[in-house]
């Protein structure tokens, strides 16, 4: 055996103990238990609160909206998009009450005029579209085109 080996792998045993120690440390618990990720995390996730409840639960006391919306170009939309996470609502309406949004601004989220938007969406410049009134003033939220001027 050439004589610098004699020191070389006592040198490498030890790097090789320090690096096994050291990824013994930093790697989660539950990494690698079902594949290259930390199986805990979906455990975490699935003990979180339900926050969003989704159209059919809402359908279950606003049915005239449900199907008022269906008809419209706004069908698209989930209730919760604007109204907020409902779950807590689905569950005790009178005690949790949901966003209602009602200003100009928080249609604009969605039609303010950007040239980066995708086209098939209707873009309005809120600036020069009828700036002094509220959006719902004209526009039926659940129904866009019933317009009342
Ligand atoms: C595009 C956004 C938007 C979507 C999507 C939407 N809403 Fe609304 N909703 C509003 C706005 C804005 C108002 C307030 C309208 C007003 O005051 O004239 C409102 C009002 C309401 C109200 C009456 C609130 C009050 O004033 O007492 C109910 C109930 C309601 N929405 C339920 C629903 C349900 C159920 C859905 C899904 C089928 C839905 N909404 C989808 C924007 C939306
Ligand atoms: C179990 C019946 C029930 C379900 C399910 C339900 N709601 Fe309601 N919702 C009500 C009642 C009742 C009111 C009226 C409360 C009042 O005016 O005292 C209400 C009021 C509202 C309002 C007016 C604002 C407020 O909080 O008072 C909105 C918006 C609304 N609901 C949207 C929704 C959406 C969106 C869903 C689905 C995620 C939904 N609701 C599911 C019964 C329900
Ligand atoms: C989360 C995004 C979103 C929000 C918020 C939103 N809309 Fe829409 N809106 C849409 C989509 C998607 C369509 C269907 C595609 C399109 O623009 O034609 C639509 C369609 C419309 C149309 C019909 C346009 C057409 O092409 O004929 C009108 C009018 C409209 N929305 C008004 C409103 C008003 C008023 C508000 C606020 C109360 C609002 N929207 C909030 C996404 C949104
Ligand atoms: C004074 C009533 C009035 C108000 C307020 C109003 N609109 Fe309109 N909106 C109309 C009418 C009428 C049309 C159809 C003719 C036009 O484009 O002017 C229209 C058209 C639209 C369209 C379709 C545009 C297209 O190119 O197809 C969208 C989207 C829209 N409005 C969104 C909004 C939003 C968002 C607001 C609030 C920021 C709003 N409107 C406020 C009356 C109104």
């Amino acid at each position: 055996m050439p004589p610098q080996l004699k020191t070389l792998i006592p040198l490498f045993a030890i790097f090789i103990v320090l690096f096994l120690v050291g990824r013994h440390l930093v790697v989660p618990e539950s990494f690698g238990e079902a594949g290259h990720y930390r199986f805990n995390s979906i455990v975490e996730n699935a003990e979180k609160p339900l926050q969003y409840a989704d159209k059919d639960a809402c359908n279950e006391c606003h049915e005239d909206y449900v199907m008022e919306m269906e008809s419209d170009m706004h069908a698209g939309l989930s209730c919760e998009t604007c109204h907020g996470p409902g779950f807590a609502h689905y569950e005790e309406p009178d005690s949790s009450r949901l966003l209602v949004p009602d200003q100009r601004e928080f249609c604009g989220l969605c039609h303010q005029r950007n040239f980066n938007r995708e086209k098939k969406l209707a873009q309005i410049d809120l600036k020069e579209h009828y700036p002094e009134k509220k959006c719902i003033e004209c526009h039926n939220p659940h129904l866009p085109w019933d317009i009342t001027e």
